[in-house]
């Protein structure tokens, strides 16, 4: 874990990095959530307590929660990507509230522990990839611009994709596509793929996508599932996802806050089965029982909120997001006492 704690000398931020803006998907709605209000007042509710961002991005709903927060109270800010982490950098040298820390959200308890924090007051995260880190045609998130085969988050660890689609075979490759991108033409993809002579360029491994693909839909790019399926799997997020949400139960504080924001299926899904699991205690296994009563339950009935059509029309990256949220209940001994 690297802790960047309020450290002005690595501050600097080119303009490069921030000529590509990130614009906050449900931002006053995931603030209001994380702390625990319906909407936010016009001025400052200056909420005290421990607060964590676990994915900074631009920090466009990190600002808006210091707005939100006390003189006294912390903003703790995850990233993997190192220019998020600049950014968040340049904002803790501004305001002492905030503490940086660049690793994956799936080191929540260990990142905080190493901060003297057990429990927090509130829980963001705003899941998948910025604005920025897709614009920027070099870090190989975007199958319209030219860059390298990349797609890792964390630029500073890890195997960028194309070194592992120079030595993964067509069937590991096949079930990737399958499993993360849905793709239903996963092995014929795959097998493409396999058989270029190198993986230096996203437009070339876009192109032989989309000439493998036999099935184009109107107004989506071919490669679409494929690039999704790559990302995640590169960067291990669904498994980051289901870490992140299983801390939340020890982080979050009885009567505290958990948000999150995703934005394709397979997240979502995971977040809206772990709060139903955990709300209702309503656990896999027990999927052909009734309800037992003696199933934990860690959290209060969960809120689902998607865009606005406002917001859909000036932001459009907004239409598939959804953010849950839940406030931690006081987790009692018997839970058949529990009279939520
Ligand atoms: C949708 S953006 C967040 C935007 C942010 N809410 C804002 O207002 O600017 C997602 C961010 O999460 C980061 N991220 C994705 N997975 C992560 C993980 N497992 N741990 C930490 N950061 C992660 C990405 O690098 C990206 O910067």
């Amino acid at each position: 874990m690297a802790a960047l704690d309020n450290l002005s000398s690595a501050n600097t931020v080119t303009p490069d990095e921030l000529s590509f803006n990130h614009d906050a998907v449900l931002l006053s709605e995931a603030v209001a959530a994380v702390l625990g209000v319906k909407s936010l007042p016009e001025d400052s509710l200056q909420a005290t307590g421990i607060y964590v961002d676990a994915t900074f991005g631009r920090g466009g709903h990190s600002r808006l929660l210091l707005s939100q927060l006390a003189d006294d109270a912390r903003l703790i800010v995850f990233d993997k990507d190192p220019t998020a982490i600049s950014v968040a950098q340049a904002l803790a040298s501004e305001d002492s509230r905030v503490t940086v820390i660049h690793d994956s959200f799936a080191s929540l308890t260990t990142s905080l522990a190493a901060l003297g924090i057990s429990q927090v007051d509130g829980l963001m995260a705003d899941l998948g990839v910025s604005s920025p880190q897709i614009d920027d045609g070099s870090r190989g998130f975007s199958f319209m611009r030219d860059g390298a085969v990349d797609m890792r988050m964390d630029t500073s660890r890890g195997q960028p994709v194309s070194a592992w689609l120079a030595d993964v075979d067509d069937e590991t490759l096949a079930n990737v596509l399958f499993e993360f991108g849905e793709e239903r033409h996963s092995r014929r993809i795959a097998r493409a793929i396999k058989e270029m002579d190198s993986y230096t360029s996203t437009l070339a491994l876009a192109e032989t996508i989309k000439v493998a693909h036999p099935n184009w839909q109107r107004g989506k790019h071919p490669a679409t599932q494929s690039f999704q399926a790559m990302r995640i799997f590169i960067n291990n997020e669904l498994g980051d996802v289901d870490s992140f949400l299983q801390q939340s139960i020890a982080v979050v504080k009885a009567g505290g806050q958990l948000a999150v924001i995703s934005f394709h299926s397979l997240e979502d899904r995971r977040i809206k089965q772990f709060l139903q699991r955990h709300s209702k205690g309503q656990y896999p296994e027990d999927e052909q029982l009734p309800i037992r009563p003696d199933r934990p339950r860690y959290f209060s009935k969960p809120r689902r909120v998607g865009p606005s059509k406002a917001e859909v029309a000036a932001n459009p990256r907004s239409r598939s997001a959804w953010l849950r949220a839940a406030t931690r209940t006081d987790t009692v001994a018997n839970p058949t006492e529990d009279k939520q």
